[in-house]
């Protein structure tokens, strides 16, 4: 379960130092963005370093972004940190899921050469950074084992359009960027993984971030990226289900159990049929994962 994915910029070793101590389900160790070029070689050595470290059973899981496959900076990336057996790996920019058989081939070969059971570490996707990414949406469905979900950006996809905002005049996302965002949750169902939304830029802000983020698990995402540790804890219980919730979700189960070979019942005056009791499936499954979390 990923409610949380903290940023960690991979050169700082205050950060580092940080972030180990989060609540988040999982840190992101950056190479690439939050990183500058010239630090690259220093962010590997410590990112490793950290992946090396003893990990608490309970503490977050750890990922890598590396930088873009059609960058340099990626099989060095790639032969530097696979041997610390990250959760998984970020990829960043891809053109479509192609990029990701080229990475599960990439990682089966390392995982063979340090000795470990090959497909274990996953793959995310940051699925909207490029112009052509945004017509290979529909695409990441059996692509690879490892993917275990897709998430999106609204900063590089500007850069690659050729705009200079990516608001509209009221200043939420313009139209371009909303379709990116749920082309990315349509995808990420399609291909049966988890959609992880995209970061809350202001992060002094926790109110609106527990708002947005709580429209965004009713609009169907599982989690989000944070940028902040402040921010943590606001969307790990933005993303899980809260009492009242539940207790409506095992209502919903015991109406059709009381009821059996019926696919429709009332409740409270009003009509529940099959996708209201998946639904109410699903949001026990969570419960019952976020009770037990991280996974
Ligand atoms: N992970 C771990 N620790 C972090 C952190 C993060 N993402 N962001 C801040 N911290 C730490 C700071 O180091 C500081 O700890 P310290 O006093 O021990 O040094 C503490 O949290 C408070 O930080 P604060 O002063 O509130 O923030 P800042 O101004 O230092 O940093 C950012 C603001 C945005 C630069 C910082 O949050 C950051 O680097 N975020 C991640 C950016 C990133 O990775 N972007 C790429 C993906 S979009
Ligand atoms: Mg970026």
């Amino acid at each position: 379960m990923l409610r949380s994915m903290l940023f960690v910029p991979g050169d700082s070793e205050r950060k580092l130092a940080k972030g180990a101590l989060s609540s988040a389900d999982a840190l992101i160790l950056d190479l690439e963005d939050s990183v500058s070029a010239d630090r690259t070689a220093i962010a590997r050595t410590m990112v490793r370093a950290f992946l090396d470290a003893p990990r608490a059973p309970a503490g977050p899981r750890l990922w890598v972004r590396i930088n873009p496959l059609s960058s340099p900076a990626a099989l060095p990336d790639l032969a530097a940190l696979v041997g610390g057996a990250p959760d998984g790996i970020m990829l960043p920019k891809p053109d479509s899921a192609s990029d990701i058989v080229l990475l599960d081939h990439y990682l089966t070969a390392l995982e063979q050469r340090e000795g470990l059971v090959p497909g274990h570490i996953r793959i995310i996707p940051v699925a909207t950074e490029t112009a052509r990414s945004m017509f290979a949406l529909g695409g990441y469905a059996g692509s690879s084992r490892r993917l275990a979900g897709l998430t999106w950006g609204a900063e590089d996809l500007s850069t690659a359009l050729g705009a200079s905002t990516n608001q509209d005049a009221s200043g939420g996302y313009a139209f371009t960027y909303q379709l990116a965002r749920s082309l990315c949750l349509a995808g990420a169902r399609a291909a049966e993984v988890q959609p992880i939304d995209t970061l809350y830029v202001d992060f002094r802000d926790l109110d609106g971030l527990a708002r947005d983020s709580r429209l965004s698990r009713q609009l169907g995402f599982a989690g989000r990226i944070a940028i902040h540790p402040d921010q943590v804890a606001t969307v790990n219980a933005a993303y899980s289900p809260d009492d009242d919730e539940i207790a409506y979700a095992r209502r919903v189960v015991e109406a059709f159990a009381a009821a059996p070979g019926t696919g429709v019942v009332g409740l409270d005056g009003r009509m529940v049929d099959m996708p209201h009791l998946k639904q109410a499936k699903r949001l026990l499954s969570l419960a019952a994962a976020c009770a037990g979390a991280p996974e």
